[in-house]
């Protein structure tokens, strides 16, 4: 007889996970640089937007598809779509999702594994002897990434940690890590914030973030916005539905979901505090890259007092941040093959978690150690070299078109009735909030994320 399926420990054990597999390096890294870019203010107010039109509501959705079916995306697809028009053509969707974690996980955890490398260096003092020397974290940093070997051990220990997590089980494994990473987290986070409004750069950076100048926004800030607000809340490829799908009938999905979306958002809004303070305090450059992380910071770390302590705290803080969420996206192939395949949980994280990792032996040597796969570029040469075609496909193709997918199911081909019936389980009582979020799944949600794939199919737009 199979397992009983898992499930977490209750309502705080849901909303930790999901929070942790939401916060993630599109909080602490991607955030706070598309802030920079579209003039922070007005970008801020609109991505705030786009968090409560469109990424609660596909939350909602997510969450409502899992819990009604008690199975992961491709079998809770098929369940619900069974005998209604389109039927399996369905199924694909969640197919999707799978396929979406599989690649997202092999890239994601190569630049997990810099953070590793980078706490590492930062605990034994090599960041700061780097960070003395003018130009030489830049020099490091373009050597770490095309060392082959370097790259391979980088992503093999962050698979190992991740396949750690999910093999113990909803309960004892993730939910276990999520709640002591999570407050730590949190903590550190609170108290860099702390220290930065102690910086010289702290008004102009709450300036920066708060006081809105429309004059400046653009559309493509606007659809960039709306991107980001559906990848920072891991949406789109099932995560949140597989989360969901070990909650229980006696919690409430709109307060859950709510709940997981705010603690997403302040987030990102503190790592932005904090890197504007500093960045603001020593008058830099963001530039669009994985150097802001790598190369800037830690540049400006060690003119601060207490440098190496804030460096270490900071890449502990992001290592922890993508182990939630390199969690998620695992667990969600792994239950392909628990629910579908009916492995055990044991085979299944092992023999997916150790595919993942050969499959992303090729990007690992995409970042200059070989020049075949680093060349590799059939999208064009802005996404040159394997990882960064990938991640381009996974961001701006499957997210995008498996969040519309999920809008449109749930809003169009569930009826309003299966709906609510599985929403008023746990919250009786939010008839009116539940007539809100039909409209927006129904509307908003679709709309907006198909402008996004419209914009970049017509207008060669980019949302990474
Ligand atoms: N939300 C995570 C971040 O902000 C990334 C992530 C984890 C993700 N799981 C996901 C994105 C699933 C999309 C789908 O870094």
């Amino acid at each position: 007889m199979a397992a009983p399926r898992g499930q977490w420990s209750g309502k705080l054990g849901f909303i930790l996970a999901a929070a942790g597999s939401a916060v993630g390096l599109g909080n602490l890294w991607k955030f706070p640089y598309i802030t920079y870019e579209n003039h922070g203010g007005a970008f801020v107010l609109v991505y705030l937007g786009a968090i409560a039109l469109v990424g609660i509501p596909i939350m909602l959705a997510e969450i409502i598809l899992g819990r009604r079916t008690q199975l992961s995306p491709v079998g809770a697809i098929r369940k619900l779509a069974a005998g209604r028009a389109g039927g399996s053509a369905w199924t694909g969707l969640g197919f999707l999702g799978v396929a979406s974690g599989f690649v997202i996980l092999s890239y994601y955890s190569i630049v997990a594994g810099w953070t590793l490398r980078y706490t590492w260096m930062a605990l034994g003092g090599q960041l700061e002897a780097l960070a003395a020397e003018p130009g030489a974290l830049g020099t490091f940093f373009g050597g770490y990434v095309a060392d082959g070997s370097q790259q391979i051990l980088g992503n093999g220990a962050f698979m190992l940690l991740t396949i750690g997590g999910v093999y113990f089980g909803v309960k004892s494994g993730i939910e276990r890590v999520a709640r002591v990473l999570m407050p730590l987290l949190v903590l550190i986070l609170l108290a860099m914030a702390v220290y930065a409004t102690t910086t010289a750069g702290f008004g102009k950076a709450v300036t920066f973030l708060f006081r809105p100048s429309f004059g400046e926004l653009t559309t493509h800030a606007v659809l960039e916005a709306v991107g980001h607000a559906f990848f920072t809340l891991s949406l789109g490829m099932g995560a949140i539905l597989t989360y969901g799908s070990y909650m229980g009938k006696n919690e409430s999905v709109p307060l859950a979901g709510i709940a997981i979306a705010v603690i997403d958002t302040i987030i990102a809004i503190l790592a932005c505090i904090v890197m504007f303070s500093i960045i603001f305090t020593f008058d830099m450059d963001v530039t669009k890259s994985a150097g802001i992380l790598f190369t800037t910071l830690p540049a400006v770390f060690y003119q601060l007092s207490g440098g190496g302590l804030i460096a270490s705290a900071f890449y502990i803080l992001v290592a922890f941040a993508a182990l939630t969420s390199t969690i998620s996206l695992l667990e969600v192939v792994s239950s392909y093959a628990i629910d579908e395949l009916k492995w055990t949980r044991h085979q299944a994280t092992l023999t997916m978690g150790l595919a993942i990792f050969l499959f992303g032996i090729l990007n690992a040597l995409s970042l200059g150690a070989v020049s075949g796969i680093s060349n590799f570029s059939p999208l064009g040469s802005a996404h040159a070299g394997l990882f960064n075609t990938l991640d381009y496909l996974a961001s701006n193709w499957m997210l995008p078109v498996g969040g519309l997918l999920i809008a449109i199911f749930t809003g169009w081909f569930l009826s309003p009735k299966e709906t609510w019936d599985e929403m008023r389980q746990g919250s009786p009582g939010c008839r009116s909030l539940y007539d809100g979020w039909l409209v927006l799944i129904r509307f908003a949600a679709p709309i907006a994320v198909g402008a996004i794939i419209f914009s970049i199919i017509f207008l060669g737009m980019e949302y990474q």
